[in-house]
């Protein structure tokens, strides 16, 4: 077999990522592939009972403890504290060459229940965080030389999802922020992509579709002609936009919905 042959563009060996929301459903999934393309992975989420079992999953990438993984439970909502606890990580993990931003919260509720608390939590934790990593990551000794961000936006911010009108606000902040950091963060050599998912079988839409009867279930299935998707549909996506596939891409808003908005 010739060298080329084994050569593979989407190879993580040697890269240090951050996967946050690695406790469950899409950032699990995430920080699985990436081991497994090679990467050393630092989880974050809150639960660190939950941070084991994602510990558990990946595949070891040298001897050391954890197999070169580590976890960091935080909580996403902090967002004046995010930059100084990256610096902490990174002194343990080493620089970051990617951070999948994975941590997110959803709960459906009608407009006329809408409250400022509930705005300033789903803004809080699904849009601010973006912007606090990204402060985060441009920091000296934080991020090696080239890096990529990918955020997760949702296709609630691009086709109307009823009851679910703050989290499509705080999804759509995601695609204008990707585009404004894409071009703030150019200098420092950070690539900021997002990727747009419609439903995926996880614990948010579980959590979710027991607010609604089995005809509005059905519904929203025939809304995706390839079905829900699976966590992998999108831990595909984002590891292509943080590995070296992705590396001419930067500002952009990759759509993975089963043809949801086609
Ligand atoms: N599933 C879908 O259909 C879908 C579609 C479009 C977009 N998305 C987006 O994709 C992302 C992942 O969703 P998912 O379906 O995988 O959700 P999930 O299964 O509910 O997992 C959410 C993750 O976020 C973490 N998290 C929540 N609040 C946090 C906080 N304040 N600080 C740190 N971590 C926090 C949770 O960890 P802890 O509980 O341990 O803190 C958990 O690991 C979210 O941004 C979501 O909006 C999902």
């Amino acid at each position: 077999m010739s060298p080329d042959t084994l050569h593979n563009p989407m190879s993580l060996v040697g890269r240090s990522m951050l996967v946050t929301g690695a406790s469950a459903g899409i950032g699990q999934a995430t920080a699985v592939l990436l081991s497994r393309l090679g990467a050393r992975v630092t989880l974050n989420g809150r639960d660190e009972g939950r941070l084991g079992d994602t510990l558990s999953r990946l595949s070891p990438v040298s001897n050391g403890p954890d197999g070169g993984h580590r976890v960091a439970p935080f909580d996403m909502g902090e967002l004046d504290a995010i930059p100084a606890w990256m610096k902490e990580q990174a002194a343990l993990s080493g620089p970051f060459d990617g951070v999948a931003h994975c941590a997110g919260i959803q709960t459906l509720r009608p407009i006329r229940i809408f409250t400022q608390e509930f705005f300033d939590q789903v803004m809080r934790v699904n849009l601010g965080s973006c912007l606090a990593l990204a402060k985060g990551l441009r920091q000296k000794g934080v991020k090696a030389e080239r890096a990529a961000m990918v955020f997760i936006s949702s296709t609630a911010a691009t086709a109307a999802s009823p009851a679910n009108i703050v989290y499509a606000a705080a999804k759509g902040g995601i695609i204008a922020a990707t585009k404004g950091l894409s071009a703030e963060l150019l200098p420092d050599g950070i690539r900021v992509n997002c990727v747009v998912p419609s439903i995926v079988m996880t614990d948010l839409i579980e959590r979710g579709f027991e607010k609604l009867s089995q005809e509005q279930i059905d519904h929203l299935q025939r809304l995706q002609p390839l079905g829900f998707g699976h966590v992998d549909d999108v831990a595909h996506a984002i590891a292509y936009l943080l590995a070296d596939t992705g590396r001419w891409i930067t500002g952009t808003a990759l759509t993975v919905d089963g043809g949801r908005t086609a």
